[in-house]
This record gives C-alpha cells, structure tokens and sequence, in this order.
C-alpha cells in the first residue's frame, strides 16, 4: 500500500506588498529586512478574504490537477475541480489563522466551497510544522480504512490580519497564501510517504503565541482592544531569538533523526524543502549539517513565512516548475509555535 502525492496547487491573494511598501508604513526598510530574514515581498488578503477562500482556490487547483487539468481557464478548471471533488474520503487543514475560532472548522467551509460532499473535514493547528503533521494524519486515515481512497491537504494562513504593526520585529515577517495537495492509496507503487516524525517540546508553548480571544484571556464585552498592547491584542507575539534558537536546532535535528531513521544517505536526498521562516535560519542549518544549501528550496524572498501554507505552497511551485521528477527523494523540514517540529519523506 502506498500513499501518493498525485497532484498539487496553491494560492495567494492579488495584493503584492513589497519591503519598501511596509517602510512607508513603519521605520524600517528593505536593506534590514532582507539581510535579516531573505524576505523580498508578501501578499496580503484583501478586507473581504479569510483562510477558507484561499484554501478553496489551492483546493481546486490540485483538484483540477488530480482531473487532469493545468491551464487557466477558471470556468475550465471550476468544472475539473468540481468533478474531481466527491472521490475525495477525507480533508485535512494546517492552519493557525482559522476563519472562526474552535467552530466550525475551516476545512468544513472549503468542504461545502469545493463540493466534496462525501468528505469528512478537520482542522490541525500544530502552525509551521501543521502541513507534515497533517500529511502523517490524511495517510493515516487513508490506511486504516479500505474503503478509504482519496484525501485532501491544506496548509492556509491569512496571517495578514493577526500582525501587530507595532512590532517591527515580527510584523515585516508574515505573509497570506495556501497550498493543497490531493493524496492517493495506491495498491502497489514506488512512489509516496515513507516516512514522518512529528515532534513537539511545549514547554517553549510561550515563545511564539496568539495570546487573547481563547479560554485562558477571552475577549470580554465591551472590551476595548488596544493594537499596541501586545498582551491585549489578538496578534502573533513572538520571542524571536528563542524561536531562532529553537529553529536552527529543530531543523538540524529533525534532518539529522530522518536521515537516521529511514538509513537514507544524504547525497540521495533530492531536495530538501523546509518551512520557510527566515532564510539565515536554513543558511545555519546547511552549515552545521554541511548540506549544500542548494539542495534546500527556498521561495521565502517571493511569499514570506506563510507558516502552515509554506511547504505546500512550495510543492506546488516545484511541480508546477518542472522541479520534481518521479522517483525524486523530497525530505520536507518544519518547526513553529507549539514549539512544534518535525519532517516526511516523500519519493515522488
Ligand atoms: N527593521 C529595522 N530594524 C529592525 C527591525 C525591522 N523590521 N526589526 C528589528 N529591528 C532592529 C531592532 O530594533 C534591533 O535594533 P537595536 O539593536 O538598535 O536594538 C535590531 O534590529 C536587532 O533586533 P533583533 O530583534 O535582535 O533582530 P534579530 O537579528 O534577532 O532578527 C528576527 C529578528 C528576524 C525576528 C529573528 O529573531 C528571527 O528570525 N527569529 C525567528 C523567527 C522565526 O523563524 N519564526 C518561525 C516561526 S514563526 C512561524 O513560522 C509562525
């Protein structure tokens, strides 16, 4: 039995905002913002776009994909994307920017948005590392039921919304996007998943948190939120050196156990594809592990840490690209709040 990635798409909104469009708004500028991090741009949501709207659009990609179809005709891909959609068994979602909090889920909204009727739906919030987590948990559910064919991965963020302009730190960071790939059981076949490790250290649940609007600090009525009180608001707060501490070492971990565990040799690794948080932390990586960085994709410069979506969104921009090859070893790398981390092997 094999568990195959058979086809993917992504999506990001319309709106392209540069480093030099954010120090119009803030005192920053393009010169800090790429030597700290490698980010060149992002894309923003529009007021009137959450998660679900651009989950559905990677969703029908990959469905269009999975049907067939590839050009850019909407109407085409709509009717490809609408016909492939009732195989697919089960939906999973990576995301840490839900449409609404606790319920519903924001994989039952694309659910209804797509027409994959005969799908059950849930969210995964384990944040960078969600799409490898939700992988692992879409193949799992795969295997264990016969009947059981066809599932669909989604990794959406519209971080956009949850950034707190006062902090420049973070707030240069984020980006909105979304990835999906639709995932085959296979009786017999060389390709798929061969392997996942999925790590998590709570203890670090502090360095990079959503503080308000949960059960620990609810919003009250009448409650008046301040942006520039980050323990009040609803934004992403972060840690960002204990984060890039937590990352070098989760990424070189992370490679060092799969590499160990499956008794793969690095040089048979055909690209490395890890979550795309900071460009410095993958440089790091590369040293200590003394893996060409050329074997690692990076597209944060483009899209900038679009968290669950990044890995997704990069499998899709490889494909599409001619990149992979049948037969290719992918190793995909992630870490995130939670502190979460973790990796698949994955022979295309
Ligand atoms: N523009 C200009 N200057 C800035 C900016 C900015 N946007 N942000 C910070 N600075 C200044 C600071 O004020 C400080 O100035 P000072 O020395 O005069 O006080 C200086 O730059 C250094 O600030 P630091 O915060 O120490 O900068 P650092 O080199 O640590 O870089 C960064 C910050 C990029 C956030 C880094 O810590 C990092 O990458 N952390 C990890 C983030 C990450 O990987 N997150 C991944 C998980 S998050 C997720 O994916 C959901």
């Amino acid at each position: 039995m094999a568990i195959e990635i058979v086809a993917t798409g992504r999506a990001v909104p319309p709106n392209r905002v540069t480093n030099d469009d954010i120090a119009e708004k803030i005192d920053t500028n393009d010169e800090w913002i790429r030597s700290h991090t490698g980010i060149g741009s992002r894309y923003f949501a529009g007021e009137n776009t959450a998660s679900s709207d651009l989950a559905a659009e990677a969703a029908k990609n990959a469905l269009a994909m999975a049907a067939g179809y590839t050009g850019g005709d909407i109407a085409e891909r709509d009717r490809a994307a609408a016909e492939a959609a009732p195989a697919i068994d089960i939906i999973i979602l990576a995301t840490v920017s839900a449409d609404y909090y606790g319920t519903p889920s924001t994989a039952c909204i694309v659910q209804d948005k797509i027409g994959a009727v005969n799908a059950g739906a849930m969210d995964i919030a384990a944040a960078c590392t969600g799409f490898i987590y939700s992988l692992e948990t879409a193949a799992g559910i795969l295997n264990i039921n016969a009947r059981r064919k066809k599932a669909l991965v989604i990794g959406v963020e519209v971080l956009s919304k949850l950034i707190n302009w006062n902090d420049r730190s973070t707030c240069v960071l984020f980006g909105d996007g979304a990835g999906a790939v639709v995932l085959e059981k296979k009786d017999s076949s060389d390709s798929g998943l061969q392997f996942s490790l999925l790590s998590a250290d709570g203890s670090g649940n502090e360095s990079l948190m959503i503080k308000r609007g949960g059960t620990r600090y609810p919003f009250k009525n009448g409650e008046v939120i301040d942006a520039a009180d980050a323990d009040r608001s609803i934004c992403v707060g972060m840690n960002g050196q204990e984060v890039y501490n937590f990352a070098v070492r989760a990424i070189t971990d992370t490679i060092n156990a799969l590499i160990k565990t499956t008794n793969i040799n690095i040089d048979d690794i055909t690209h490395i594809i890890p979550h795309q948080a900071n460009s410095r932390i993958v440089q790091a990586a590369s040293k200590r592990l003394q893996i060409p960085i050329e074997k690692f994709f990076l597209n944060i410069e483009e899209y900038a840490n679009t968290s669950s979506a990044s890995i997704p969104i990069a499998l899709d921009e490889m494909n599409r690209g001619g990149k992979l090859k049948k037969g290719d070893l992918i190793m995909t790398v992630g870490f995130g709040g939670g502190l979460t981390s973790g990796g698949n092997i994955i022979i295309w």
